[in-house]
């Protein structure tokens, strides 16, 4: 059986740390409705989350009004309202996407960045690969930054230059696999970049990357 059928078959148990999710309600393509919201947390904790990064998404180019300052003010507003019997310790970072001029941004104090006041979580278009993707890690490794590039899987434009994401680890960038791509949903490109990660032993972390309590559903049937 090859690596894409025991991936496909095989079961996981969520990481007790998501570091990717679109759970702030009404800001980008994620949640809108703050019950689903609190309904979503409630069941990852359900199922053995205990920290929560909500990670909206910050590209200038698709939501205008994110902001990190107006995020800050969406996310104080969101866990005022989170019941306080649900155990788990949630916090705001944000998915920036690499847009062009990025790569300019990296000493920019306003990021907003995990907890460890290090780590930054940044994406590519699923369309095409970032000109400036190398820029940007560079420029944020060089300002004391740990860049997090998610889903390196659904960037299926480079399942044959493999070899480009060991430049970047190399580099020091980390990668974040999200767990519905073992589904194989997103193509034979994807599960080849999926495997080479896995046999590489790149991943640093898998996410929900939850948008929806649909796709909470979808990772649920995979959970042991
Ligand atoms: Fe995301």
């Amino acid at each position: 059986m090859g690596l894409f059928n025991i991936f496909k078959r095989s079961k996981f148990a969520l990481e007790s740390r998501d570091i990717h999710s679109h759970i702030l309600p009404g800001v980008d393509d994620g949640f809108s409705d703050i019950n689903d919201s609190i309904e979503a947390i409630k069941r990852l904790s359900d199922k053995g989350v205990r920290e929560l990064v909500l990670t909206p998404h910050i590209n200038p180019e698709i939501f205008h009004k994110n902001s990190e300052s107006f995020l800050r003010e969406q996310y104080e507003q969101f866990i005022s309202h989170i019941p306080s019997e649900i155990e788990m310790s949630i916090s705001l970072a944000a998915e920036y996407m690499i847009v062009p001029g990025f790569e300019k941004r990296s000493s920019d104090p306003s990021l907003l960045l995990y907890e460890d006041n290090e780590s930054i979580l940044v994406e590519m278009s699923y369309l095409y690969r970032s000109p400036n993707l190398e820029d940007a890690i560079f420029n944020l490794l060089m300002d004391g930054k740990k860049p997090i590039l998610a889903h390196p899987e659904r960037y299926t434009y480079m399942a044959d230059c493999l070899e480009d994401f060991d430049k970047l680890a190399e580099s020091g960038c980390r990668f974040q696999m999200n767990y519905l791509s073992l589904t194989g949903g997103y193509g034979p490109q994807s599960m080849k970049i999926l495997s080479y990660l896995k046999k590489q032993n790149l991943y640093s972390f898998s996410a929900t990357d939850l948008h929806s309590l649909k796709q909470l559903d979808l990772i649920s049937k995979k959970i042991r």
